[in-house]
């Protein structure tokens, strides 16, 4: 196990809410202050600054703080509901909301755009229709999803530990069928784990209609 941080976190995976609870944001692997780099090019790229935008799994909600700074009416969700008292100390521009993806309460078609980054990875295989189920009911028609995961490619990270290592074939394999991959590429997360893990980039756009 590379670091304390680890351990901390695979001790407490099964309950994030407790996690969320008893730790502080800024020492959780997947702290980022700035915004996501690969969101940031594809946001640039594209010219994408308007529209709903959800942060999915907001997490210690930076991701949808710098969100906010665009002119993106912002959401950020989270199955802990620890994490989102947390998060709506931050910013009273952004909705944040206790919500679990699986069993999402969100309305149909309600966002043009969604950043998973590091949420699908952590789901089973058996759940990963489901989740592509509820991605494609909230998604508008068009919408896009930014989907940032643990890639097969890291060999630094044991497989025992959360999350999954995931392939640009089962990316492809979970969501041809109701979206066109527009990009899966090879990337890296920030600083984690004491290394800077590799990671995919998707974007993928729902099939129309
Ligand atoms: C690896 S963290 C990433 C947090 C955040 N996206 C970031 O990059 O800082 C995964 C997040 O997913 C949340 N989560 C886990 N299962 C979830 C579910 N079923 N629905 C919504 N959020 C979930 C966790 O509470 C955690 O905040």
């Amino acid at each position: 196990m590379p670091n304390k941080e680890l351990e901390n976190f695979t001790e407490h995976f099964t309950d994030w809410d407790e996690y969320y609870k008893e730790t502080k944001v800024e020492v959780m692997p997947w702290y980022e202050k700035n915004l996501d780099h690969d969101l940031e090019n594809e946001l640039e790229s594209n010219n994408y600054n308007v529209g709903n935008f959800l942060d999915l799994g907001t997490g210690p909600g930076t991701q949808a703080i710098q969100l906010s700074k665009y002119n993106f009416d912002v959401t950020g969700t989270d199955i802990s509901k620890s994490a989102i008292e947390k998060a709506k100390k931050l910013s009273n521009e952004i909705n944040f909301l206790v919500d679990d993806i699986l069993n999402s309460k969100l309305a149909d078609k309600k966002f043009d755009f969604i950043f998973d980054r590091g949420i699908f990875h952590i789901f089973d295989v058996s759940q990963r229709p489901q989740y592509v189920k509820q991605i494609k009911r909230i998604l508008n028609d068009n919408g896009i999803l930014f989907l940032k995961c643990m890639s097969i490619d890291e060999k630094n990270l044991s497989d025992d530990d959360m999350p999954h290592k995931l392939s640009k074939q089962e990316i492809t394999d979970a969501f041809e069928d109701d979206s066109d991959v527009l990009r899966i590429d090879d990337t890296v997360y920030n600083e984690a784990y004491g290394i800077k893990p590799k990671a995919l980039i998707a974007v993928l756009k729902k099939k129309f209609p």
